[in-house]
């Protein structure tokens, strides 16, 4: 039976990588964007249908989730993915009884947020830990799928920090970065499959201390910056010291954080 899938996020790291695994599965796909797109206009594709809407507000996913067998929901930003959340499930429950499957981080469970602290520096966490929940008591069937940082993500974090002079790196905080790619393709799955609920973590083949992760970037990028470790305060930093955010029961990412630099930083 081909399903009819809403993919939020689809225009996405993660969400541009599943959109064409659904589509090759043969799934009727709608993606839903901030921004008005054409199917066929540059950076669009024919077989997909664009709608409109943002999930902050709640405006358009009405429109977005009509008719949908799966919603599958990668849609995120680094704050309030709580209410994106609770807009995308009260518009799918008021339609009916979709497949919910939703993209969270290793460690949302296990990341203390208490503080004023904790909740700056790691407020994106306790947003995808209530999204979670918001989904469990949704009444719908659901799939939920933590995963460790992508490796586009790492990287881009390490560009940017390797603007500055001096590279402050959060100490005893290690990094078990995986491809989206694969992500991708194992959410793919899991939203072509019956409702699972929380499934097992997905995490990258290797872990790295983050000083050992900028370093790897300079030295791919041919810069030198000195490298500070700063200990960073509060619960959630001690949590991620203790690795919370770490799966390495489920290192079953197979590309590497090496092989993803070497071809980006080639690729310039
Ligand atoms: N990056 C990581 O390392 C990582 C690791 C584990 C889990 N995740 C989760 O994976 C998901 C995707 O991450 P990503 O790295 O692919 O993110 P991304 O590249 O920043 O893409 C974010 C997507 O969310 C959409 N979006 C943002 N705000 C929206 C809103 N208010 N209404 C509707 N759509 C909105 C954007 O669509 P438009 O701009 O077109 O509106 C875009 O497609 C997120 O939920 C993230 O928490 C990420």
């Amino acid at each position: 039976m081909t399903s009819a899938i809403l993919l939020t996020g689809g225009t996405g790291t993660l969400g541009r990588l599943v959109a064409p695994r659904l589509l090759t599965a043969g799934a009727k796909l709608r993606v839903l964007s901030r921004q008005p797109r054409e199917a066929g206009a540059a950076g669009a594709a024919d077989d997909v249908e664009y709608v409109t809407g943002d999930l902050t507000t709640g405006e358009g996913a009405a429109a977005a989730v009509a008719g949908a067998d799966v919603i599958v929901h990668c849609a995120g930003t680094s704050k309030g993915d709580d209410v994106k959340t609770r807009h995308l499930v009260d518009a799918a429950t008021a339609a009916g009884n979709p497949h919910l499957v939703y993209i969270s981080v290793v460690g949302a469970d296990r990341t203390p947020v208490v503080s004023g602290l904790d909740r700056a520096m790691f407020g994106y966490v306790a947003a995808k830990h209530a999204s979670e929940r918001i989904i469990a008591d949704s009444g719908l069937p659901w799939t939920t799928l933590r995963a460790t940082q992508f490796h586009e993500l790492t990287l881009t974090t390490a560009r940017a920090m390797a603007r500055m002079p001096v590279l402050p790196a959060p100490s005893g905080f290690h990094i078990q970065p995986v491809a989206a790619a694969e992500v991708a393709e194992r959410l793919a799955y899991l939203a072509l499959a019956e409702p699972a609920g929380l499934v097992e973590d997905m995490g990258g083949p290797h872990t790295y201390e983050m000083k050992d992760l900028l370093r790897s970037y300079l030295r791919a990028a041919g810069r030198r910056r000195p490298i500070v470790p700063v200990r960073l305060p509060g619960k959630a930093a001690a949590a991620f010291r203790g690795g919370a955010n770490l799966a390495p029961d489920h290192a079953v990412g197979r590309d590497t954080w090496e092989d993803f630099l070497a071809e980006r930083t080639a690729a310039g």
